[in-house]
């Protein structure tokens, strides 16, 4: 490729010095910070290419058992290295006040011997990672807050922060090729990777997603455990240019939150893991201060929306570092559908199967 084809794009540290210019008391301190998770991706996206060649596939393995993390899922290699990955690069800065992490119980203090600063990181250093071993797209998702600034010790109720007070929020996806999506609550930007350089790029400018759309994804095998709303939603689209929404649907499932994320930026759609039936217990599959909150400030800030199907995601007050929570996400016309199915009192008639004529429950 002509020198001259590079050239055209902004690398992302010009990027976030022109931001920064807006800003003129700003320190640089979270500019170093992005710059820092940005190396920290890097250092995953290479992790994860080398494949089984690089010996990091399969389930982490300390002495002779597996580890399982504090959700109780059992952590691949590669979930460990990417959780060090970003430790390693963001804790010697002076930036940040602490961290907290899918694969670590407790917030991380950063370690004594170097500064602390004003802000936190949470991130979900492998997101998609039952996907690692198949060679499917995998992904990070981070998050940043302001912390506490007098240097202490950080604690669990210093990051129970709702969405809309998150300064950044992105991710990186390590797909065909590597790319970091990233807001800093003006608009929605897109890098892609340079593997030449080792550059981020800006590629993708002011990302908007489309508010209408013919394309949602759900786990279907869950369809039992669903709520009305979702089941009414999901029949509604499957049923098609005969049915209520009078126009054919296409699924996705990629089991991949930040590929499903991606997916949905570029070209449209809406995804659902909504709280559901299955196991009581929990208050969802996917997690609100590392996955649900950063991914939903970024379809915000692209024009889409994200919510618990009941209320705005961003508006939620988490009650624990790994708080689990319904998610619906996307193209906006698709979410507000949604929320008023959810809003709308359950149509026990018309669209339950088993209620309706000649059915069971009809003489
Ligand atoms: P993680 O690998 O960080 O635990 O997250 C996986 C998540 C998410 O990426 C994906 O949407 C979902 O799990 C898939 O769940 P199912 O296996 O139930 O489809
Ligand atoms: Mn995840
Ligand atoms: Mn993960």
């Amino acid at each position: 490729m002509p020198l001259s084809t590079r050239s055209q794009h902004s690398t992302l540290t010009q990027f976030l010095i022109e931001e920064r210019r807006r800003f003129p008391d700003a320190s640089g301190d979270f500019n170093a910070l992005i710059l820092d998770i940005a190396l920290a991706c890097k250092a995953i996206a290479r992790g994860v290419a080398f494949g089984e060649l690089g010996q990091v596939l399969g389930d982490h393995r300390a002495g002779e058992t597996g580890t399982v993390n504090v959700q109780g899922e059992t952590q691949k290699t590669l979930d460990v290295l990417s959780n060090q990955a970003f430790i390693r690069r963001t804790e010697w800065a002076g930036n940040l006040a602490g961290m907290a992490s899918e694969e670590m119980d407790d917030p991380y203090q950063i370690p004594a011997k170097y500064p602390r600063g004003k802000y936190l990181l949470v991130f979900d250093p492998l997101d998609g990672s039952s996907n690692i071993d198949v060679n499917v797209s995998v992904g990070s998702i981070f998050s940043v807050l302001r912390g506490p600034e007098d240097g202490r010790d950080v604690q669990e109720s210093d990051f129970l922060q709702s969405g809309n007070r998150q300064v950044a929020a992105g991710y990186a996806i390590y797909g065909p090729s590597t790319m970091l999506v990233l807001t800093l609550g003006n608009g929605v930007q897109g890098f892609t990777l340079d593997p030449n350089l080792g550059e981020f790029m800006l590629t993708h400018r002011d990302i908007r997603i489309a508010p209408a759309t013919q394309e949602f994804a759900i786990n279907a095998s869950n369809s039992r455990f669903w709520q009305a709303p979702v089941k009414r939603y999901v029949d509604e689209c499957l049923a098609g240019k005969p049915g209520p929404r009078g126009k054919d649907f296409n699924m996705r499932w990629i089991a991949s939150m930040v590929a499903e994320a991606h997916r949905i930026l570029m070209r449209g759609g809406v995804f659902m893991y909504p709280r559901d039936t299955k196991d009581p217990s929990k208050a969802g599959r996917l997690r609100l201060l590392y996955e649900a909150n950063p991914i939903g400030m970024i379809m915000e800030q692209a024009g889409g929306r994200a919510s618990t199907g009941e209320m705005p995601m961003l508006e939620v007050v988490p009650t624990a570092l790994h708080q689990r929570i319904g998610l619906v996400f996307g193209s906006r016309d698709e979410v507000e559908r949604i929320e008023r199915y959810h809003r709308e009192p359950a149509q026990t008639e018309e669209h339950n199967p088993l209620f309706a004529e000649r059915s069971l429950f009809r003489y």
